[in-house]
């Protein structure tokens, strides 16, 4: 892959501080994605440091600089998946991760999500890291995660938007179920529900 660097954001906070730290995040914008840009600059510092979500800064020379390309963000939660929302196959490869639920018809499962996701369009730096490349990232170090946790599925949750639900099957994700949208997601999220996704991996670690 070309010279991205991967920097914790929790490793930044803790060698620059918090002001610096914000003032190297306030060269993020994500018109397309505002939940993204808003998550980058009002969530991710607090949720580090509770670690509750883990962000990784994805940074790269450009004209002479080191400037911030994309970032993502990780942690884990249950998804519930129906037996009427896969194809036979697949239920057959998840249910050996989950727990059955026999009340919904369904496995819970825990998983990794892809918490969020997003290339920095400042100064279209977005055009030099492309979203696979980065969803790359993001799976690379799920999967070494899962190489000592076990496990092999990940999931992301997205806006009904045809781009995005493109952009992931394209990289492998299968829709599984939708959820409603969280009262305190009210103006963050557009629509009334995400669409949630999975994909069952091979880590390119082992
Ligand atoms: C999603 C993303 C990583 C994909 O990167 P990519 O594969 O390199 O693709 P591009 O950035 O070229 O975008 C492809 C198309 O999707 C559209 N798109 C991207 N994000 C979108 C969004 N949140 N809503 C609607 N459309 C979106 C782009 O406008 C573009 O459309 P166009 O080809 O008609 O101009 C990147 O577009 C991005 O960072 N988007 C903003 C943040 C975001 O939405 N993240 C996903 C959260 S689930």
């Amino acid at each position: 892959m070309k010279g991205f660097v991967e920097v914790p954001l929790l490793d930044m906070i803790q060698q620059l501080g918090e002001e610096q730290t914000k003032q190297i995040l306030s060269d993020f914008s994500c018109p397309k994605g505002e939940d993204v840009e808003y998550f980058l600059k009002s969530r991710a510092i607090e949720f580090a440091k509770q670690s509750i979500t883990q962000t990784q800064l994805v940074f790269l020379q450009y004209k002479q600089e080191v400037r911030l390309a994309g970032y993502y963000s990780l942690t884990t939660k249950s998804i519930s998946v129906k037996d009427s929302g896969l194809s036979k196959s697949l239920r057959k490869r998840i249910s050996k991760f989950g727990t059955r639920d026999t009340s919904n018809k369904g496995y819970v499962i825990p998983a990794p999500l892809i918490a969020q996701l997003g290339k920095n369009f400042t100064d279209k730096l977005n055009e030099q890291l492309s979203g696979a490349e980065l969803l790359k990232m993001a799976l690379d170090r799920i999967a070494a995660a899962q190489f000592y946790l076990g496990g092999k599925i990940v999931y992301i949750e997205c806006e009904n938007e045809p781009r995005l639900l493109e952009f992931y099957t394209q990289n492998g994700f299968v829709q599984f179920a939708e959820r409603d949208k969280e009262p305190n997601e009210d103006g963050i999220i557009k629509g009334d529900f995400l669409v949630q996704l999975l994909k069952v991996h091979n880590p390119s670690r082992v």
